[in-house]
């Protein structure tokens, strides 16, 4: 007997209470709620491809990122709720997830990149090079496709944070949709991440001299002039501040997002304010806070000290009302991995300290998918 012919029965009250039907796992689905969306996961158009013999029944769960940090919770309650429904004996749950792009493509935006991400601090050296590295490598490492462009002109650092320092850009030749052929930058790819920096076309030691009109062209040719290809999420590594070049960039393209990097010190806190203030002028929204350097915690007692005070990246989320992503702390293998171009994620994948980074990116996707406005239930199936 046929799968459909099992249903019919069922449908036409047959009696066999033990059939299982479609109508049956959807209904038990709807019990289950996104809850980012807080809403079920059917309204939302979260479920596909329901396979239903005998009592196995199989179906796909679409996420709206590959980093989702509740995609174990969601996966268990869909099991769950269809293992509750009579006659049920297997059920089989393949996880998969497709990022949706903040707007459709075309106009403005980069062709195939769905999520321009700014990574920014009011101070310099509170690690926004160091948390934007390890938290594209996280997210390349969850499964999306990322992109890190180094929009720190006359410091880049991603080179060194990546072990390419002694490496030049390339030229390579990408067919537009109309057929025709053009000249484009090749990002250089380590890690999983398509990298693209300024440090990659200067001599070691040459300074950049430049005025802001230089800078706006540099950000604009790191954006349209390089074969990006098909990314999820491109992360852009600012300067400190908001300068010419955050102008530069919110000008060029329709930003996701700015996740603000500070540390807890009262005035990094309070400068990032300021700076998270700037881009909400900007009518950038703010995906979060990122507290990096809040706490150190000594290897031989397992004390933690709060070398730069306590609380600040928190206090300052809560003030402004955005979320807080996390606070990572000061980690000798972080500064070395930086320094020997093996960021932590890569050198020591299941620290404790690589965890955390995980976790911040999981919570970083998961904004960026609230924040897209584009992410509205399809049709209820
Ligand atoms: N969590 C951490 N633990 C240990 N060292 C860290 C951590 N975060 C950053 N560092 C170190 O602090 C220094 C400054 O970090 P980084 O270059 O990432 O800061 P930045 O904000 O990008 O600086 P700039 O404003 O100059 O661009 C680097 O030496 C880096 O290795
Ligand atoms: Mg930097």
């Amino acid at each position: 007997m046929s799968v459909a012919d099992l249903n019919e029965r069922t449908m036409s009250g047959s009696g066999d209470e033990n059939i299982v039907t479609e109508a049956q796992a959807l209904n038990a689905l709807r019990t289950v709620i996104d809850p980012d969306f807080q809403k079920d996961l059917v309204s939302l158009n979260m479920i596909r491809d329901i396979k239903i013999c005998e009592g196995n029944v199989a179906f796909t769960v679409e996420l709206t990122t590959p980093a989702c940090p509740m995609k174990e919770k969601i996966e268990s309650d869909c099991r769950a709720a269809v293992e509750s429904i009579p006659g049920v004996t297997h059920v089989k749950i393949n996880m998969t997830s497709r990022v949706v792009a903040k707007r459709p493509m075309g106009g403005k935006v980069i062709p195939g990149v769905k999520h321009v991400i700014a990574v920014a601090s009011g101070k310099g050296g509170v690690g926004k090079s160091t948390v934007s590295a390890n938290l594209a490598i996280a997210l390349a490492q969850a499964g999306a496709k990322v992109g890190l462009m180094d929009a720190d002109v006359y410091g880049p650092t991603i080179p060194m944070l990546f072990g390419l320092d002694e490496e030049q850009l390339e030229q390579t030749a990408v067919r537009l949709p109309d057929g025709n052929v053009v000249q484009r930058i090749a990002p250089l790819e380590r890690f999983g991440v398509a990298t693209v920096s300024m440090g990659y076309l200067l001599e070691p030691g040459q300074p950049v001299v430049w005025r802001g009109p230089m800078l706006s062209k540099v950000v604009n040719q790191f954006l349209n002039d390089v074969a990006w290809g098909e990314l999820d999420y491109l992360l852009v590594d600012l300067p400190p501040g908001t300068g010419d070049v955050t102008m530069s960039l919110s000008e060029a393209i329709p930003l996701s997002g700015a996740v603000i990097v500070t540390t807890p010190q009262d005035v990094a806190a309070s400068i990032a304010v300021k700076s998270l203030r700037a881009f909400q002028k900007l009518n950038v929204p703010i995906l979060g806070i990122v507290e990096n350097m809040s706490y150190f915690t000594a290897p031989d007692t397992g004390k933690s000290y709060h070398i730069f005070g306590h609380g600040g990246g928190q206090a300052a989320a809560e003030e402004l009302r955005v979320p807080f992503l996390g606070g990572i702390p000061l980690e000798i293998a972080t500064r070395q991995g930086g320094d020997n171009g093996e960021p932590i994620l890569i050198s020591y994948p299941d620290s404790p300290q690589a965890n955390i980074f995980r976790d911040v990116a999981g919570l970083l996707a998961r904004q960026i998918s609230i924040q897209s406005r584009q992410f509205r239930p399809l049709n209820v199936v």
